[in-house]
């Protein structure tokens, strides 16, 4: 049994967020019902192609567990076959650019064929100047506040690697359906659901957004900045790699940095374990210093204090700093490469990282369900080929018969493939 048995998405997603949040619905169990045009699909199964002629990596990690149909929405028989999938499932979830769902299957037809039924949207941006717009990831970052807050203060803005507006925005509308869908169990009625990608990035900025209004009662006294006697302006700056929690912390090189560019470590100098720090990096002294004895004396000092810290760590690997500094609770964190993540094998025995095969590319490394619901687990099923559950989907769960079948395959709605397999 598992938590979203028995709910059946109607899934219009494409690109990465919307099939993220897909994905993760999947995995909990439901039944995702992926609707892709004939022909090409989702845009990233040719997207980044690593093996040619094989579904690329961007698609088959967003896309676990999840069947496919194509389906022409815009001809009538496609229609018809829309409205059946409509009336025959739950959720409907959908990433298209700002206006493309009115036009598809407004919310008022929706109602009328399923009053039960959740449609959940995301868009680039909320009502307001933007919200016509066509937004991917990096735009998101950029306007929900990330990128003017990450970076050096006297370098670029920057975007991040993790992706805050496409799988974030995507992790929070699951929120919300599973919301909607637990309302839904009360009412017996659905109701819409949206995220606008800002509104997610903002989200996950929020200490950001905190710290502009601390700024109105003086400077932000954590940031490097203030340490160094460099004034701060009227916006939030980029704080480099300082810690948002308010204990200093910066990344410190390790052994082997001259040729390693991930032989990295941050270390976090938390006032609970100070005493610790300075026994751990020779500097007993500094316990009862008045220089650095206290955490407000070591604010305008912090240049000095990592300089003697890294010179410590730069004796270390990253892996003996952590070992010998975690013996301590001295809070660190090793800076791991994709490549040591991906060869790490405890995550592998926890399903965060799986290795699925694949009929056309063979095997290949993904990432698991993150979130572990201890009765409901998740088992990583590859993505499906374009198309590969048309007819499927068409008998099994909208109970056409085969007459009917072939008069729509015969229409052209479900493209190519479809009418090849008729033939
Ligand atoms: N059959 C027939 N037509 C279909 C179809 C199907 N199965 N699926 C989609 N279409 C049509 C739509 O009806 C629409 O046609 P219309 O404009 O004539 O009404 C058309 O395809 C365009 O779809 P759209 O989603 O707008 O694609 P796009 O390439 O123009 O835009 C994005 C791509 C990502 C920019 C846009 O979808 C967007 O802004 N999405 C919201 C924000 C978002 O999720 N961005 C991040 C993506 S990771």
């Amino acid at each position: 049994m598992k938590a979203l048995e028995g709910i059946r998405i109607l899934d219009f997603t494409h690109v990465q967020s919307g099939p993220t949040c897909t994905q993760l619905l999947a995995w909990f169990g439901a039944d995702v019902i992926k609707v892709e045009r004939p022909g090409t699909g989702d845009i990233t199964r040719g997207q980044l192609r690593d093996v040619p002629d094989a579904d690329s990596l961007y698609f088959t990690m967003l896309n676990h567990n999840k069947r496919s149909i194509t389906l022409d929405t815009k001809n009538a028989k496609g229609r018809e076959v829309l409205d059946a999938l409509v009336k025959a499932c739950d959720v409907l979830v959908e990433n298209f650019a700002p206006g493309v769902l009115d036009r598809m299957l407004p919310w008022e037809k929706v109602q009328q064929l399923n009053p039960r039924m959740i449609v959940a949207s995301i868009k680039g941006f909320g009502p307001g100047p933007y919200e016509e717009c066509k937004v991917y990831e990096n735009v998101a970052q950029c306007a929900g506040g990330s990128a003017s807050t990450t970076g050096f203060r006297d370098g670029l803005p920057l975007v991040t690697g993790a992706q805050i507006g496409d799988s974030g925005t995507g992790l929070h509308l699951a929120l919300g359906i599973v919301a909607a869908l637990f309302q839904r169990e009360k009412t017996g009625k659905g109701q819409r659901v949206t995220c606008a990608m800002q509104d997610g990035v903002l989200n996950l900025c929020r200490v950001k957004l905190r710290d502009q209004q601390r700024l109105a009662h003086g400077p932000l006294t954590e940031y490097s900045q203030y340490g160094e006697g460099i004034p701060f302006g009227d916006a939030v700056p980029r704080a480099g790699n300082d810690s948002g929690g308010g204990q200093p912390g910066r990344i410190v090189k390790c052994k082997g940095w001259e040729t390693d560019p991930n032989a990295y470590l941050y270390f976090i100098t938390q006032a609970p374990v100070w005493e610790k720090i300075c026994d751990v990096i020779g500097e007993p002294e500094w316990k009862s210093h008045p220089d650095f004895a206290k955490p407000s004396a070591r604010l305008t000092r912090l240049n000095q204090i990592f300089e003697r810290i890294e010179q410590w760590t730069m004796t270390k690997t990253k892996f003996e700093a952590m070992d010998i500094l975690n013996e301590y609770d001295i809070p660190c964190g090793p800076i791991l490469s994709m490549k040591e993540i991906m060869e790490d094998r405890s995550l592998y025995q926890t399903g965060t990282l799986v290795k699925v095969d694949h009929p056309v590319r063979g095997e290949y490394v993904s990432v698991g369900n993150p979130i572990k619901l201890s009765d409901s687990p998740s088992e990583v099923v590859r993505s499906p080929l374009l198309g590969e559950h048309t007819e499927e989907i068409l008998r099994d769960v909208l109970q056409f018969d085969p007459g009917r079948i072939a008069e729509i395959e015969h229409s052209g709605a479900l493209g190519e493939i479809q009418r090849q397999a008729a033939e």
